[in-house]
């Protein structure tokens, strides 16, 4: 960071403190994460300074010895991880990424059935007010009062509305979902499917969950959550919406791929294509599992009866009296950076819901295991509990720092 140093200390300073903030912190937002150095290298690159609009081998600019090399390194790894017949790395996020691979198989007006934002799917699942929602009509469901999505319930709704895709995809929902139900609900109206992996692409990527890519027609995924990436996005689809994908990608919907972000993902793929990674996804699983039955001892409600995956959703309000946003700030106050999140048909509003939404990536990422989940949930149980008394507050804050610095992250970065 020399140059930095020197040239503009603002931006220097502020990198600094986010550095600190990084490692002091107990970072439990679900779709954070740590990565490697060797990423943080590639998206620094001179792939930078490229324009490589096209594909590898087809490329509307000179000079793409070395952005094909990483494009394509990327794909195929990215192939070999999920089994994928045909990978597209340039979406520049996950919003992007889905709004390719709606206007890959839709027109303007078509039906697309998505997951309600309250049960846990997301904005780009057709929220009212996305673009997306927009351009496409969007029918919502739900999961029932066990927290399973109703499948039964789906084909009903399949059989009524007739949507031209199926969508299933979550950033909230803890449950693992039935693949071949989709795929048997969609084949008997005839609709496409696609699955939204953006928080769990890690966790199937590290074979601790199934992975849906064989039942699905499309699956897009950002890549910077549970799958440690650089913040980015990709779209796996099968070979017959191959074509289809990449022209609506680019020329479609963007210029210019962001070639230093895709060295990173290649240079995050394979990283996920080791052992260790493997070994990582199954610890987050055991993190989220310990950290469902601390909470459950600790009487929050769980929603969604608890997790299969990397995080939970937790009712404070129904639970504690306490709303998410509350919660949100009182925890902040002790280190524990998470998010207020909306519980199934929330009767509080969405700035401050009645819940929070809590995961294991990254403090899994810094080598934290059970033991140490335990103690992270009995100080947010502590500080809900405890909420207007400041000592404690401070006093629990220094523990969760002195445990942060048991677990260090980026020692020797800048
Ligand atoms: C399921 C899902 N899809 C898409 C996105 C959007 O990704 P991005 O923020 O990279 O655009 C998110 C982000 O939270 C997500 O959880």
């Amino acid at each position: 960071m020399k140059n930095i140093k020197k040239q503009d200390p603002q931006v220097y300073k502020a990198i600094q403190g986010e550095l600190k903030r990084q490692q002091e912190g107990m970072e439990l937002i679900a779709s954070e994460n740590y990565v490697s150095e060797a990423v943080l290298e590639a998206l620094g690159s001179v792939f930078t300074n490229k324009y490589s609009e096209g594909y590898p081998g087809h490329r509307y600019y000179a000079g793409q010895k070395y952005t094909d090399q990483v494009e394509n390194l990327a794909i195929e790894r990215a192939k070999k991880l999920f089994g994928a017949e045909h990978v597209n790395v340039q979406p520049l996020s996950g919003a992007p990424a889905n709004m390719i691979a709606y206007s890959a198989v839709l027109k303007p007006g078509d039906t697309v059935l998505g997951m309600d934002l309250s049960h846990g799917g997301h904005l780009t699942h057709g929220h009212p007010v996305t673009l997306s929602a927009k351009i496409y009509k969007f029918i919502r469901y739900k999961t029932d009062t066990s927290g399973k999505i109703d499948y039964r319930e789906l084909e009903k709704m399949a059989r009524k509305y007739k949507p031209k895709l199926i969508l299933a995809g979550f950033s909230a929902y803890t449950r693992q979902l039935d693949y071949k139900k989709f795929q048997d609900i969609a084949k008997k109206i005839g609709a496409i499917t696609m699955f939204d992996i953006a928080h769990i692409a890690g966790l199937i990527a590290g074979k601790a969950l199934p992975n849906p890519v064989p039942y699905f027609d499309i699956v897009t995924t950002t890549t910077h959550k549970t799958l440690r990436g650089p913040r980015g996005g990709m779209i796996l689809c099968k070979k017959e919406f191959a074509k289809a994908i990449d022209k609506a990608a680019f020329p479609g919907f963007q210029g210019g791929p962001h070639e230093n972000n895709i060295a990173a993902k290649a240079v995050a793929f394979g990283e996920a294509l080791k052992p260790a990674f493997k070994i990582y996804a199954r610890q987050i699983l055991k993190n989220a599992k310990v950290l469902e039955q601390e909470l459950r001892k600790y009487e929050f409600k769980l929603m969604f009866g608890g997790t299969d995956n990397h995080m939970v959703l937790v009712d404070v309000f129904g639970s504690k009296g306490v709303s998410g946003k509350e919660a949100e700030v009182v925890l902040d106050e002790i280190g524990i950076t998470l998010n207020k999140n909306m519980i199934p048909d929330d009767p509080r509003g969405p700035m401050d819901p009645s819940g929070i939404r809590i995961g294991v990536p990254a403090i899994t990422t810094r080598g934290m295991k059970e033991k140490e989940t335990k103690m992270i949930a009995k100080w947010i149980k502590e500080a809900i509990e405890n909420r207007m008394d400041k000592k404690m507050l401070k006093k629990i804050h220094q523990e969760v720092i002195r445990l942060c610095k048991k677990f260090p992250i980026y020692r020797n970065l800048y």
